[in-house]
Parts: structure tokens; sequence; C-alpha cells
């Protein structure tokens, strides 16, 4: 497994154009990233909560987690809690963000690794019960997209689960722009729209962040391909949707 001391320079050189800009991206919100996504974020909470629900253990199992993008650590924080056996093997590629994830964790011990490394190129090491992420994966550049799941599925144990929460490119151009509108007035209605901090994620959010959003069936798709059973897309709201696969018992 890479550690955060992996090679850095040379992985860099060859690093995508998507991944140098998420990188840059994150490192430089990492300070507000919590106030900003939690309050500003349609459905935030909610994605996390939909990724948790779909995971198939008692409150008392034992059982081994890889998150990837964990960011600050918000979904990983839940996780813990909730399953106080659980262990989260996570990812990220900012070093910013993850400083944020390792004081929040800090309770954690050895409950918790946690590594910088870009998800579309990192071997992942040893296996898994589950893999989660939270509106991470739309930032691995396009062409390493399909050769993920498969790495995804080749990490779980038999009978092991991949639950995805992420932002989706739109079925249609009109869709899109509905969804725009919607979440426009959820704002307003929130009466977010004029804060100070609003003015400032929409400034920082219009410079480009290294995101590059699929349609939802792509993922299924790819999902399947890689050999996942029981797919499907298990919640879904305007942009965001969640979706779901098993690795079978016996494969
Ligand atoms: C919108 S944040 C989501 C963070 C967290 N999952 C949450 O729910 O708040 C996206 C995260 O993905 C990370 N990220 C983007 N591209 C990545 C990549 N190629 N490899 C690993 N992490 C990546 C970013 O650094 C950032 O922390």
């Amino acid at each position: 497994m890479r550690e955060e001391a992996m090679s850095t320079e040379s992985t860099k050189s060859t690093e995508h154009p998507n991944t140098v800009l998420s990188r840059q991206h994150f490192d430089l919100m990492a300070d507000q990233y919590d106030e900003l996504f939690i309050t500003h974020m349609h459905a935030y909470d909610l994605t996390h909560e939909m990724i948790l629900n779909m995971l198939p253990f008692s409150p008392q199992a034992t059982f081994r987690v890889l998150e990837l993008g964990l960011g600050t650590g918000n979904l990983t924080q839940k996780l813990l809690d909730r399953f106080p056996h659980s262990t989260v093997v996570g990812y990220d590629l900012s070093g910013e963000m993850l400083a944020r994830a390792r004081a929040k964790l800090a309770d954690a011990g050895a409950r918790l690794q946690l590594h910088q490394g870009d998800i579309s190129q990192v071997t992942f090491d040893g296996s898994f019960d589950a893999v989660i992420s939270a509106i991470a994966v739309h930032h691995v550049p396009p062409p390493d997209k399909p050769g993920l799941f498969q790495r995804l599925y080749d990490v779980l144990r038999p009978s092991g689960v991949l639950v995805l929460g992420d932002a989706f490119q739109a079925a249609t151009p009109a869709l899109s722009e509905r969804y725009r509108d919607l979440s426009k007035a959820w704002l307003e209605r929130e009466g977010i729209v004029e804060t100070p901090v609003y003015t400032a994620y929409r400034s920082r959010n219009s410079q480009p962040s290294g995101g590059s959003s699929t349609h939802l069936q792509a993922y299924l798709q790819w999902m399947e391909e890689a050999g996942f059973h029981n797919v499907d897309c298990v919640w879904k709201y305007l942009s965001r949707a969640v979706v779901y696969g098993e690795r079978p018992q016996s494969q």
C-alpha cells in the first residue's frame, strides 16, 4: 500500500490535468470546506446517510472499509460512530484535506489508516468488506473511470459491497438546467444566497475543480462489466445519486 510518503514527485509528472486541478482546488478550499459544503451543498448529509444505510452490517459487526476521496472525513466520522467495530482505510489526493481529516478523526486511533494518493492510479492493498465514497469519484479522469470499478471489484471480498454517492451528469441539457434552477431555488429558500459565505463558495466553485461528471448509467454499466451483481441506483436527488453493487459470494 502506498503510504503518504509515496513517490509524489514521480506520480505528479504523469498526472492527468484533471488530477492536478482537483488537488489544487481542494488544497485551496480545505480550510473552508466543512463550512461551505455542509451548509451549501444540497443533500450533503442525506447523501452520506443513503450510503451508510446500504451497508449490510449490524451495528456490532467487525468489518473493513476502503473509503475513496474521504476529504475532511465527514462520512468517515459517521461510519466510525455508527459501527464501533469497523476499521477504515482512506485515500485522498489533497494533503490539506487529509490534514483536516486527521485532526477531526484523531480519536479513531488504530481503526483508521489515511493515505495521500490518487485513486485513479493507486494499487489498493488488501481486501475489504465494503468500498464507499461520497462526491469524489467524478474527479477521476474520464479515461480511468471504467478501470477503477474493476480495481474496486478486485479488492472486495466475496459478498463485499460497493456504495458510491456522486455527482452525475443530467440525462439531457434541459434536465441539467432544471436541476440547476431547483438547486438555486433551494438555496434561496434556505436564505443562503446572499450570505458572504455563499458568495465565497460561488466564486471558488466557478474555478475549475477537476471534476468531470458522467451519466449515472455509465457507472452502472462499468459496475456490471466489472462483475458486480445486484447493481442499481438506490437513491437519486437532482444530479446527486448513490449507486450500489455486490461482489458475488462465489467469484
Ligand atoms: C467534494 S470532496 C468530498 C469529500 C468527502 N467525501 C465528503 O463527503 O465530504 C472530493 C474529495 O475527493 C478528493 N479527490 C479528488 N480527486 C481525487 C483523486 N484522483 N484521488 C483521491 N482523491 C481525490 C478531493 O481531494 C476531495 O477531498
